[in-house]
C-alpha cells in the first residue's frame, strides 16, 4: 500500500498529462511558456480570485507575500507553532520574527481566540495554516486583522480546494499560498506553487518580486527572487485538472469513511483514538488524514509490520525546533506541544480503495488494542 498513491492518479491521467507535457517539448516555452498563465486563469476561475500568481513552490510563494507586504527587520507575523518549518522560516527569511500562538486541540488550527493577546505594536500579519486541509477561523482572524490593520497571509499549502462558509481556500484574506509538491491535493511533478489575491497592487508587487524585482526586463523596481514555476509544471497541473474535482470529492468521501469506520469499529469499542474535527461550516480535504493517538511509536511499528506505511505531520512544534526555539519557552504552546507527540497520518489519496481502507482501519484496530492492554 502506499501513502500517497501518485501512480494510479498517473495512469489515470496519463493520456491528458503526457499530451499537456508534449505540446510544452513542441513549443519548447520552458520558462514563462504559455501554460503558466493558463493555468494561473484556471485556478484564479477555481478559487474564485482575482488574481493568481504561479510560483516556484509553497515556500517561496510565502516569502514573496512577505515581500510584497512590506515587511520589515522587527516585524512581528503571528502564526503556529504546529506547522511545517518553511511557515515560520519565511517569516524569518523576509527579516521579521515569528510569535507563536497556540492551537485548538480538537482542529490542530490556530486558535483565533489566543491571537489578540499576542498582538503588539510592531504586528504586521497573521499567517494561519489550513492543517491537513481545513482552514482555520478565517472570519474570526480576519475580523481580528481588520480591527488592528494587519495583513492575514493564509500558509494553504495544504488545503487547495478546501471550502469554507461557501468560500474557496486561498480566496479568504489578503493572500492565498499554496504548493503544489506533488503529494499535496493538487500536485504537479516536482516543485510549484501558486499565490492567490484580489488586491491589484499586491498582485503586481507578487508578478515582479517573482522575476527579480523586474515590472519590466532590466528594470528592477524592487528586489525579488527568482520564483517563477516551470511551464512543464504548470502542464501538468493543467493535465491534473481534468479530473480534479473528482479527486477533491473522493478525498472529502474517503476522510468521512475513515471517520465514520473509526467511530464506529474502534471508538465505540473504547479504543483510545482521536478524530480530527472538521467544523460544520467547511470542509477538510485531507492533504493528510491525521488522528491522534497515544503510545504513537508502538502503533506505527504495528502498521508497519503490516505493511502500512504512516507519517507524522510534525513531530516537534516549531518552538522546540533547534532553529526557531532560542528565547522561548519549552512549555508554552501546550496543545501544538501534545499534538506533536500524538498525531498519525494514515495513506490518504483520491485512488486508495475501500479494502485498503478497511485494512488500515482494522490493523490500526489491532495496534490500538495491544496498546491498551
Ligand atoms: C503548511 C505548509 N507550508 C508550506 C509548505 C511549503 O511548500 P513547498 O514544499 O511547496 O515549498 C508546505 C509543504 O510541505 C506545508 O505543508
Amino acid at each position: 500500500m502506499q501513502f500517497t498513491d501518485l501512480k494510479s492518479q498517473y495512469a489515470a491521467l496519463k493520456a491528458s498529462i503526457d499530451a499537456r507535457i508534449q505540446r510544452v517539448l513542441d513549443h519548447g516555452q520552458y520558462i514563462m511558456g504559455p501554460e503558466v498563465a493558463e493555468m494561473e486563469a484556471a485556478l484564479a476561475r477555481l478559487t474564485g480570485a482575482k488574481h493568481c500568481i504561479a510560483v516556484a513552490s509553497g515556500t517561496e510563494a510565502l516569502l514573496i507575500a512577505l515581500m510584497a507586504l512590506g515587511l520589515k527587520p522587527g516585524d512581528e507575523v503571528i502564526t503556529t507553532p504546529f506547522t511545517f518549518a518553511a511557515t515560520a522560516e519565511m517569516i524569518v527569511l523576509a527579516g521579521a520574527k515569528p510569535v507563536f500562538v497556540d492551537i485548538e486541540p480538537d482542529s490542530c488550527n490556530l486558535d483565533a481566540s489566543l491571537i489578540e493577546a499576542a498582538i503588539t505594536p510592531r504586528t504586521r500579519a497573521i499567517m494561519p495554516v489550513s492543517l491537513y486541509g481545513q482552514v482555520a477561523d478565517m472570519v474570526e482572524i480576519n475580523a481580528i486583522a481588520a480591527r488592528h490593520g494587519l495583513a492575514v497571509i493564509e500558509d494553504a499549502a495544504q488545503s487547495f480546494g478546501a471550502r469554507y462558509q461557501g468560500g474557496a481556500s486561498c480566496n479568504l484574506s489578503t493572500v492565498g499560498c499554496t504548493s503544489f509538491f506533488p503529494s499535496k491535493p493538487l500536485g504537479c511533478y516536482g516543485d510549484g506553487g501558486a499565490m492567490f489575491t484580489n488586491d491589484d497592487a499586491l498582485a503586481q508587487a507578487c508578478r515582479e518580486i517573482r522575476v527579480h524585482g523586474q515590472s519590466g526586463r532590466y528594470h528592477h523596481t524592487r528586489v525579488g527572487v527568482g520564483g517563477r514555476m516551470d511551464t512543464l509544471q504548470c502542464a501538468v497541473i493543467l493535465g491534473k485538472l481534468e479530473r480534479f474535482g473528482w479527486e477533491i470529492e473522493r478525498r472529502r468521501a474517503i476522510g468521512d469513511r475513515y471517520n465514520r469506520l473509526i467511530t464506529d469499529q474502534l471508538i465505540a469499542r473504547g479504543l483510545p483514538v482521536q478524530l480530527l474535527a472538521v467544523r460544520p461550516d467547511r470542509d477538510c480535504v485531507w492533504a493528510q488524514y491525521t488522528v491522534m493517538v497515544d503510545d504513537r511509536a508502538r502503533v506505527m511499528d504495528t502498521l508497519k509490520a503490516a505493511g502500512i506505511p504512516t507519517a507524522v505531520h510534525y513531530p516537534k512544534p516549531l518552538h522546540h525546533q533547534p532553529a526557531y526555539a532560542a528565547g522561548l519557552d519549552p512549555a508554552a504552546h501546550p496543545h501544538s506541544v501534545r499534538a506533536a507527540q500524538r498525531v498519525l497520518s494514515l495513506p490518504m489519496s483520491a485512488d486508495l480503495s475501500d479494502a485498503d481502507q478497511d485494512r488500515v482501519v482494522t490493523v490500526l484496530a489491532e495496534a490500538l488494542a495491544r496498546v491498551a492492554a
